[in-house]
C-alpha cells in the first residue's frame, strides 16, 4: 500500500537519507528507531508529503503522494500544536469543519450538530467524555495528546503519522496512552508510522520495527552520506515482546559500534 522507492533526501549538500527501499502492507503498525539527527523525522514530512524526496519516489496504493498533506494522513507530534483558543470539542470538530467546508471554514445547521455529536464520541471515545469545554492549557500532558490524537483521528486519515507522541508524558501515562493506541490500531485498519526513542514501546506497539542508521561516516565530511533504513524487523504479534526487544537490541549493537536506543528511552 506505501511503497518507497530508492528515496533519498538532501539539504544542501547534506544528505539527511538515502536509498530508503520498503514496502508496507495497510494495517501495519511501523515503529521507527534511530539515533537522534539520522532523519526519522524527515522521514515522516516526506509521508506526510510536506517535502519532497531529492531522488526517488513514495507511491500510496501505487501513484505518487499527493504534494499536498491532505486527509488521508493524519500527523501527530510531541507537543502538538492544538489550538489554545479553542476548547477539546471545538479543536476535534475543526477537524471535520476545514475539510468539509472549504470556502466559510465552518458548518451549520444539521450539519454541524451531527459534527458536534462525532466529534463528543471520538473525545468520549479517547477518554476526554468529561472534558468537551476544556481548553487545552486546562488539560494535562497526557489529556492533550489524546486531544491531538482524536483530533487526527476526526479526518478519518487512513495512515497515522506519530512523531514521538508520548516522548513528553510521565510513565504511568505513557502506558495509559500505549492501551489507547493499540486499541485505535487494532479496531481499524489504520496504517500506522510511529517514530520512538524508546525501544521497548517501539516493540510492544509495533507489528514491524524500523532501525534508521548511518552506515557510512567520513569523518572528514559529515554530510556525504546519509541514514538507511538497516532492520527492517517484522514481528510475530503473539511472541512476548520482552524477548523481541532482546533481539532488537542484538541486532543494534550488530549494527553499529554506538548504542543508538536504550531501552529504557533517551528523554529528548
Ligand atoms: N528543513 C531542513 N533544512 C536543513 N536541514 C534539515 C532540515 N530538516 C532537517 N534537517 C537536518 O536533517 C537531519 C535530520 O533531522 P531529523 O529528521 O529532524 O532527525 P531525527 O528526527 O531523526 O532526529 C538533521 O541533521 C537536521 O539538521
Ligand atoms: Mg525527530
Amino acid at each position: 500500500m506505501i511503497e518507497v522507492r530508492n528515496v533519498w533526501k538532501e539539504y544542501g549538500d547534506q544528505v539527511v537519507l538515502e536509498r530508503l527501499n520498503l514496502t508496507i502492507k495497510e494495517g501495519e503498525f511501523c515503529s521507527m528507531v534511530g539515533a537522534s539527527g539520522c532523519g526519522k523525522s524527515t522521514f515522516l514530512r516526506l509521508l506526510l508529503g510536506q517535502e519532497r524526496p531529492t531522488r526517488g519516489e513514495i507511491l500510496l496504493d501505487g501513484a505518487p503522494l499527493p504534494g499536498e498533506p491532505d486527509a488521508h494522513r493524519g500527523v501527530v507530534f510531541q507537543r502538538y500544536s492544538v489550538f489554545d483558543h479553542l476548547d477539546a470539542l471545538h479543536n476535534v470538530m475543526l477537524g471535520l469543519e476545514l475539510p468539509r467546508a472549504k470556502f466559510t471554514g465552518r458548518l451549520f445547521g444539521a450539519k454541524r450538530r451531527a459534527a458536534r455529536d462525532e466529534a463528543a464520541a471520538m473525545l468520549e471515545r479517547v477518554g476526554l467524555g468529561a472534558a468537551l469545554n476544556k481548553y487545552p492549557q486546562q488539560l494535562s500532558g497526557g489529556m492533550q495528546q489524546r486531544l491531538a490524537i482524536a483530533q487526527a483521528l476526526m479526518m478519518k486519515p487512513r495512515v497515522l503519522l506519530l512523531d514521538e507522541p508520548f516522548g513528553a508524558l510521565d510513565p504511568g501515562i505513557r502506558k495509559d496512552m500505549h492501551a489507547l493506541l493499540s486499541e485505535l490500531w487494532r479496531e481499524s485498519k489504520l496504517t500506522i508510522f510511529m517514530v520512538t526513542h524508546d525501544l521497548k514501546e517501539g516493540f510492544t506497539l509495533g507489528s514491524r520495527v524500523l532501525v534508521f542508521d548511518k552506515v557510512r561516516v567520513d569523518p572528514q565530511a559529515p554530510g556525504a552520506y546519509g541514514a538507511r533504513i538497516t532492520y527492517n524487523i517484522p514481528l510475530d504479534r503473539t511472541r512476548d515482546s520482552a524477548s523481541a526487544v532482546h533481539i532488537a537490541q542484538a541486532a543494534m549493537q550488530g549494527a553499529s559500534d554506538v548504542q543508538l536506543v536504550s531501552l529504557e528511552g533517551i528523554r529528548p
